[in-house]
């Protein structure tokens, strides 16, 4: 068996929290905290790289997060436009690969066209697969994937015995994807909030009380670390486990 401090998480998905919080102890808008949280963006993308993560998810918008004040929305949007323009020479040396997971039709225009050509610009990347939450809920990708799968069954193209668990995952955004192994979440709050709702059944759960913009590749090593200590089970005994994995 690996060594503790050799095991890294194939998939690690974050949740940002802390942005509004740690900007308002400095007595500045929240918005400056979104702003703040794209350099702690920029250092988690470059360490995964460098630790050997393969696919990182974060999550940057939630289908709720429409509900705050339309003045904090529309910085938010800018700010993801304006990001991807200036990331994507970043992200190319890097071998970054970018995909956007969440329900695009919402997102303004000018988003939409931003997200097309960063990911047509990133596509031959393999060195990490970086996909960004926006309008994304946990359950509305579980009810996206069963009206795929309904469609299929409608047009004749599905029988309804053949979907199983497997199925059912290919349908999900990322169903090419392995299931997140390591979760993250700052901010100090210990709850999913309607993330990978489907995809984090074996995940490890990790929170931090450092707000967003103070997560830094010291406390990232720190998660990564954590997560080299535990023993995944899968349902199975620690006993079951050592017998599968000798050595
Ligand atoms: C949660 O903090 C954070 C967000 C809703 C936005 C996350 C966005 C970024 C980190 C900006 C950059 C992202 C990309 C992908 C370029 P919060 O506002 O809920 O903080 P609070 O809990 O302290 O109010």
């Amino acid at each position: 068996m690996k060594s503790d401090s050799q095991r890294v998480p194939q998939h690690v998905a974050i949740i940002m929290d802390g942005n509004g919080r740690w900007a308002q102890r400095r007595n500045e808008p929240r918005t400056a905290g979104h702003r703040a949280g794209v350099k702690s963006v920029r250092t988690v993308v470059e360490e995964s790289v460098r630790l050997g993560v393969r696919v990182l998810t974060l999550f940057a918008f939630s289908s709720e997060n429409w509900r705050r004040p339309p003045s904090e929305v529309r910085v938010l949007m800018e700010l993801f436009i304006n990001a991807l323009r200036a990331e994507v020479g970043r992200l190319n040396a890097h071998g970054v690969r970018l995909r956007i997971i969440g329900e695009r039709s919402d997102l303004p225009e000018r988003l939409q066209q931003g997200i097309a050509a960063a990911e047509a610009a990133t596509e031959r990347n393999t060195n990490l697969l970086l996909q960004i939450a926006a309008n994304y809920g946990g359950r509305w990708d579980i009810v996206q994937a069963a009206r795929r799968l309904a469609s299929a069954v409608q047009s004749g193209q599905l029988l309804p015995e053949a979907i199983d668990e497997a199925r059912f995952a290919q349908a999900l955004s990322f169903g090419d994807q392995p299931d997140p192994d390591l979760f993250i979440r700052t901010g100090g709050e210990q709850r999913l909030s309607n993330f990978l709702l489907w995809q984090s059944a074996y995940t490890e759960l990790y929170f931090s009380d450092l707000m967003w913009p103070e997560f830094d590749a010291k406390a990232y090593g720190e998660a990564i670390a954590d997560y080299g200590r535990r023993q995944r089970r899968f349902g199975l005994t620690g006993d079951q486990l050592s017998q599968r994995d000798p050595a």
